[in-house]
């Protein structure tokens, strides 16, 4: 078994991490079972071997590398350094790269995560050279074909061979556009096994002790989204909303490159309260600790409503839509649309004690790498 996993942006390395870990795993116990079986005298090759290829789509420290250090994941074995530029650009620039790896490693496998344009960039170099995908996180649909990741979801998802499934809508949402049942394979969440397995050890973070915020007493902020931060008078909207809040509640808004700066550019950094903690983005590990210690966490991101969900803290979504419906349909996110009064009000009752009651989605148990790895030894 010959794979290449792909990561690009930040939202990437948290959800191959597990993946690694699981190959890593069967490649070590493959590894023992052949050096005892002593007949074996003649070169063999290793069972399993894995490289991962980061594009660089992401390429700051605190958006990339850091991530490496905290996750366990080894130096890349191919880093493409595409770095940022219109969507054109960065795609373009990503599949012209990643042939060339592709046509020297000649791996059996590529394995892709999530929505962002290195997902559809390295799933078609790989399909047009007839090297089979596997997208994991497939299936999820937000139907705004505004969004740039609904355009690399229902691409990367109509060209792959296995497609990992997070939650049901995704089942359907995928069936539903004719892909074949058994390409289709619900395995749950590797973002949440990721969760599952760091959860305790970012126990350790000092994190809150840095920035002086008391255990369920602050509001964790993250904006990244095109339709939130790039035009001036949306951006200024929901920073007057975030300066209402830090009135009644700390806020931290652990800032965004693209978010930090069109603030500069639109010159809102100076409408910031300074009852608002505006950091740099935030590693994982510090992360997690922020996210299951606050009151209220506002934000765009996808990701997050699931963490969220997964750790039953209230959840306001400043978004037309989601494409994790499970988060507000058993989980504790509230999907507010692109009404900040309803957001306000919302935000308002859920500090003063109401809170929505959320169940963990089905199979977000930490064991979804298990499942996909499973999947794919059976077939190679
Ligand atoms: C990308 C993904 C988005 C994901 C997000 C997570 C796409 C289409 N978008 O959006 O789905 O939710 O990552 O963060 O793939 N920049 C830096 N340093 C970096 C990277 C970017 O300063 O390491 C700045 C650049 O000014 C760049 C801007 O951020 O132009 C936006 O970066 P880009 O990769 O284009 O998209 P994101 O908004 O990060």
């Amino acid at each position: 078994m010959n794979i290449i996993s792909v990561v690009g942006a930040r939202p990437n390395f948290m959800k191959i991490a597990p993946i690694y870990r699981v190959l890593e795993e069967k490649r070590k116990n493959l590894e023992v079972k052949n050096d005892s079986a002593k007949t074996i005298t003649f070169f063999q090759p290793p069972a399993i071997i894995h490289k991962i290829c980061h594009t660089g789509q992401h390429y700051d420290d605190k958006l990339s590398g850091i991530f490496f250090e905290e996750l366990g994941l080894p130096k890349p074995d191919f880093y493409l350094g595409v770095g940022s530029g219109s969507h054109a650009e960065q795609t373009a620039r990503i599949i012209i790269k990643f042939e060339k790896v592709l046509l020297k490693q000649e791996p059996d496998l590529v394995i892709v995560v999530g929505d962002v344009n290195s997902t559809i960039a390295c799933s078609l170099t790989a399909v047009k050279l007839g090297v089979k995908v596997a997208h994991v996180e497939a299936g999820l649909r937000s139907f705004d074909r505004s969004m740039p990741e609904e355009i690399n979801r229902i691409l990367t998802d109509s060209i792959s061979d296995y497609l990992f499934v997070t939650e049901k809508s995704g089942v359907d949402n995928l069936k539903h556009e004719g892909i074949p049942d058994n390409k289709i394979h619900f395995v749950g969440h590797v973002m949440i096994d990721n969760l599952v397995h760091y959860l305790p050890i970012s126990e350790n973070s000092n994190v809150l002790k840095r920035f002086k915020l008391n255990k369920n007493d602050y509001i964790l902020v993250t904006l990244h989204r095109p339709s939130n931060v790039d035009f001036r008078e949306r951006l200024e909207e929901i920073i007057n909303l975030l300066n209402r809040l830090s009135e009644k509640k700390k806020v931290i808004l652990p800032i965004h490159p693209r978010t930090r700066k069109n603030m500069y550019e639109f010159g809102l950094d100076k409408k910031i309260s300074e009852n608002i903690i505006i950091t740099d983005p935030i590693g994982y590990i510090d992360f997690i600790k922020l996210t299951k210690n606050s009151q209220l966490i506002i934000t765009d991101s996808g990701g997050i409503q699931e963490e969220s969900t997964y750790l039953g803290n209230q959840c306001i979504t400043i978004r037309t839509s989601t494409e994790r419906p499970v988060t507000v349909e058993i989980g504790t996110n509230h999907l507010v649309g692109d009404d900040l009064k309803k957001a306000e009000d919302t935000a308002l009752s859920i500090l003063s004690g109401s809170k929505k009651s959320g169940k963990t989605p089905e199979l977000w148990d930490g064991k979804a790498a298990n499942r996909i790895v499973e999947i794919l030894m059976k077939d190679f």
